[in-house]
């Protein structure tokens, strides 16, 4: 019998993402929405592995399935590790992707170059209904821009400037994005840990 895994997220780009990467994957793959489970799981972690694991392990328990959950975000040096795990809620309730970048750009105004360090950080946690799970991280480095550029994307992708691609994560082609992105490389991780845990499989 193929496993089926559930794949915890409502976010179409995420969707379409994560579909692509599992698919040759010798399981079924479904969502939250096709098993009818609208319950949200509240992100009380304080690192991107503990929320992706609480995600992964609810889900997994409300629906008897193998779980597939992510979390990411933003992690500046200049501002200690912020918006973190934040990065959906920073500069406050209810604003838009742009709103979010602006409040980032007026709190890093008068931080010189060398110091606008920062990276996007994704943890993919699998979890079995019994409640084993193992995790991927996946990182992508890059600097904080002083201005926004492009308009491919979401969130903070217009200010944040890629390492060794002389263009902000907004400009580059989705193509590119999710061959190098912090989710994309989490994910490439967690579909081989993925590939264990299938009893088709063999293990080496
Ligand atoms: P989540 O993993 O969907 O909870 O994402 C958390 C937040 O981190 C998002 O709302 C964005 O603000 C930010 N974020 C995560 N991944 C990306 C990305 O690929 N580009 C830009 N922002 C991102």
């Amino acid at each position: 019998m193929t496993t089926r895994l559930l794949v915890a997220t409502h976010n179409r780009g995420k969707m379409r993402e994560y579909a692509a990467l599992l698919a040759d994957l010798p399981i079924e793959v479904t969502w939250l929405d096709a098993e009818g489970i609208d319950a949200e799981v509240d992100e009380t972690g304080v690192t991107f592995a503990e929320n992706a694991v609480l995600k992964a392990r609810a889900y997994a328990a409300m629906s008897g399935l193998l779980t597939w959950a992510d979390d990411s975000g933003l992690e500046v040096d200049a501002l200690d590790g912020r918006p973190g795990v934040y990065s959906a809620r920073y500069g406050g309730p209810g604003l838009s992707d742009d709103a979010r970048y602006r409040a980032l750009l007026a709190e890093m105004a008068g931080v010189p170059d060398a110091q606008r360090t920062a990276r996007f950080h994704c943890v993919v946690a699998i979890a079995q209904p019994g409640g084993a799970v193992v995790t991927a991280d996946g990182t992508v480095k890059g600097t904080i821009l002083h201005e926004a550029r492009g308009s491919n994307g979401f969130g903070y992708d217009p200010v944040f400037f890629v390492a060794g691609y002389d263009a902000s994560m907004a400009e580059l082609p989705a193509e590119v994005k999710n061959r190098i992105s912090h989710r994309a490389r989490a994910a490439a991780g967690a579909s081989e840990l993925l590939a264990h845990l299938l009893p088709s499989t063999p293990v080496e």
